[in-house]
């Protein structure tokens, strides 16, 4: 009896002992665990990244098994550091530092998903839905169009008013309807995985990389600076459109519609430069003509991405970067054609992915890219919890900020893109924000609307019976455009812009839209710029370099402001470099609307209304709107 109670007196001591094992305090220990985790981060990493580039640039069924198992693996990795990392009493370290990097070891995303099943049906459907998405194909009598080129360039050039809106129809129709319920399950477990790691939901999950607790009143109060330059953009654009397919297609007053901006998600309109040209006869600052008649490839391309890079005294891509790069659409196999950059976590391998055409929306695109290569190159020796931007918007911004600099005619001319002398008056210089305004401003409420969208359905106020018309009303509410065609809840028209289903954040575009004119405006000043904004070329100087690349060293080892205060001096995120930028155009747009006795706004139609229903206004609209909702209610 006696030896009894001692056994139990024993096993409760142990028991109570291990319930409250004391947690490590000793910050040497914590700096030798995170070091040790470090390397290992690295090993799981690259073998990830490795597998997922094998599977992209050639899309079977053993790579995409392949690459599964090495995002599981990952994230296997990911959730045993987790739990390890619990057993630091991280509160009691002083090292800012070290504070910083458990607390983005922590931020384990999916792997946060406990239970085992259902991690690797996730991580399956994520490999199905990109597989869907970039292998769609639109039939065309006996032709497969796919989607790059054949749909972009059909988009970009095309001019009847039907055939674009069979593109533009033909594409939802190749990979929505599939998606729609893939999406659904996503979100499901997506939201679960988030859910153990004890956020409310994905949306506020993506949102906490902002480490802003204002966020979303941040990003709204943006939103209303610009606003008003954008409905004066639209107004105009909306009348020139009406020129050009006639006011029964394009209203006066109306939303206009989506398939006609040379773009298949309506998110950026310098396609469609020539219709809306402010002044003809000027020189041409479209260059893609340029561009084929000069001979450039994709190569050439490249290699004037890093010229820019290197004249500012940046890092220039690696050999393995030049050997190991995918830069055309290769002939013989499928692959995942969206535009990529890649960082493989060994501080040597960075590579890009992208099926390059000689255009200068692409030779925008390779500055895009070069640019996050530049800033994996910049923060390479950091950590691996700290290879990330400040914050997602700031990794978007950095090629786009070069490429401000790059599109000046001053800079086109240099490059051999413009020939004679350079014409400079008043009205070029219009032509010239104009087009730029079709690329930037044009983009900012897509860029907006998307993650509004996603946000919902990740805390439920839109649920999977009522995603694609809640859709349709945001694409209507902030970008003022309208599908050609009756939509309905078996099409799933989110699904059709490729970082839906491959579950990429989208609010870091609008920061960048953003933040990528705060920065320019440093580096402009920095090169010793005068004159308007919009002329600057910072082209050869090394100012202008350093001030990017000291930003670009931190990662995420800091608060974003801080990263911003290293560039521009100053915390916080600002529209008025992106206004200042601008301001002659805005001022001309609204002249010429007040003149031409164009109204800015757009009158509102019901979510379910398109431009074919709508010749005879709302009222038919709604009345359609109602007889719908009664067959889908049954
Ligand atoms: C977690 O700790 C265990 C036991 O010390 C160790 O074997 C394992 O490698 C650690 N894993 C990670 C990812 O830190
Ligand atoms: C914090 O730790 C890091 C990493 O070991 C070290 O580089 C840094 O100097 C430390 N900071 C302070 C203030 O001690
Ligand atoms: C507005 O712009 C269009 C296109 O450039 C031009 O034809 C028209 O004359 C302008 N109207 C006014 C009143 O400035
Ligand atoms: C690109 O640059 C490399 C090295 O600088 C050079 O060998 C190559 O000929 C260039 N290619 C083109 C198409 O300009």
């Amino acid at each position: 009896m006696a030896r009894a109670s001692w056994w139990v007196a024993f096993f409760l001591a142990t028991f109570c002992y291990s319930g409250a094992q004391t947690l490590i305090t000793d910050e040497e220990e914590a700096k030798q665990w995170l070091e040790q985790y470090n390397t290992m981060a690295e090993h799981y990493f690259y073998l990830s990244e490795e597998a997922n580039w094998a599977y992209e640039t050639d899309i079977n069924d053993q790579n995409q098994q392949a690459q599964v198992q090495a995002s599981l693996n990952k994230d296997k990795f990911k959730k045993e550091a987790y739990d390890n990392s619990t057993m630091f009493d991280v509160d009691s370290f002083t090292n800012e530092t070290v504070k910083r990097l458990f607390s983005k070891i922590k931020n384990i995303g999916n792997a946060g998903l406990r239970d085992q099943s259902k991690l690797n049906r996730l991580t399956q459907l994520l490999a199905d839905m990109k597989q869907v998405y970039s292998t769609g194909k639109v039939k065309d009598g006996d032709r497969d169009l796919v989607f790059e080129p054949d749909l972009v360039n059909e988009l970009a050039t095309g001019r009847d008013y039907d055939r674009l809106q069979f593109i533009w129809k033909g594409w939802r129709d190749a990979v929505g309807p599939t998606l729609r319920d893939m999406y659904k399950e996503y979100v499901t477990l997506k939201n679960e995985a988030i859910g153990e790691l004890g956020y409310d939901d994905v949306g506020d999950y993506w949102r906490s990389w902002y480490e802003t607790p204002t966020f979303e009143a941040d990003l709204e109060a943006l939103w209303q600076e610009v606003r008003p330059m954008y409905l004066e953009l639209h107004a105009y654009v909306r009348r020139r459109l009406g020129e050009a397919y006639g006011k029964d297609k394009v209203g006066e007053n109306d939303p206009i519609p989506a398939h006609l901006f040379g773009n298949m998600w309506s998110q950026q309109w310098n396609n469609i430069y020539d219709l809306v040209e402010p002044f003809s006869g000027k020189q041409r600052i479209d260059v893609t003509s340029a561009m084929v008649a000069k001979g450039w490839d994709a190569m050439r391309m490249f290699n004037e991405s890093e010229q820019f890079f290197t004249s500012l005294g940046l890092i220039p891509m690696t050999p393995d970067f030049w050997r190991d790069s995918m830069i055309v659409r290769p002939a013989d196999r499928e692959v995942v054609c969206y535009a990529s950059a890649w960082d493989f976590y060994n501080r040597r391998d960075f590579r890009i992915k992208m099926c390059t055409e000689v255009t200068q929306d692409d030779l925008q695109t390779v500055h895009h890219e070069m640019g996050h290569i530049e800033y994996f190159l910049q923060y390479k020796d950091q950590p691996v919890p700290f290879r990330e931007g400040a914050n997602p918007g700031f990794h978007e911004a950095v090629g786009d900020c070069l490429a401000l600099s790059v599109s000046t005619p001053k800079h086109l001319k240099e490059i051999g893109l413009i020939d004679g002398t350079l014409q400079e008056d008043d009205e070029a210089d219009i032509n010239y924000l104009m087009k730029q305004a079709l690329e930037k401003i044009a983009f900012l409420p897509f860029a907006y609307m998307m993650d509004q969208w996603r946000w919902k359905v990740f805390d439920g106020r839109i649920t999977p019976d009522n995603m694609n018309q809640e859709w349709w009303k945001l694409r209507q509410q902030y970008q003022g455009i309208i599908p050609p065609v009756l939509r309905d809840e078996k099409d799933f028209d989110p699904g059709c812009k490729f970082h839906i289903p491959s579950d990429v954040p989208y609010i870091r575009y609008f920061v960048s839209f953003i933040v990528q004119f705060q920065f320019y405006e440093a580096m402009c000043d920095a090169s010793d710029h005068t004159g308007p904004l919009y002329k600057c070329d910072f082209y050869r100087s090394p100012q202008a370099g350093q001030l990017l690349g000291d930003m670009l060293k931190l990662g995420s080892s800091r608060p974003w402001p801080e990263a911003m205060e290293a560039i521009t001096g100053s915390r916080a995120m600002t529209a008025r470099p992106l206004l200042k930028y601008f301001e002659p155009l805005t001022t001309w747009l609204r002249q010429n609307n007040t003149a031409s006795g164009v109204r800015t706004g757009w009158s509102q139609f019901e979510p379910w209304a398109s431009s074919a229903t709508k010749e005879a206004g709302p009222a038919l609209a709604t009345t359609l709107f109602c007889v719908l909702c009664c067959l889908f209610v049954r």
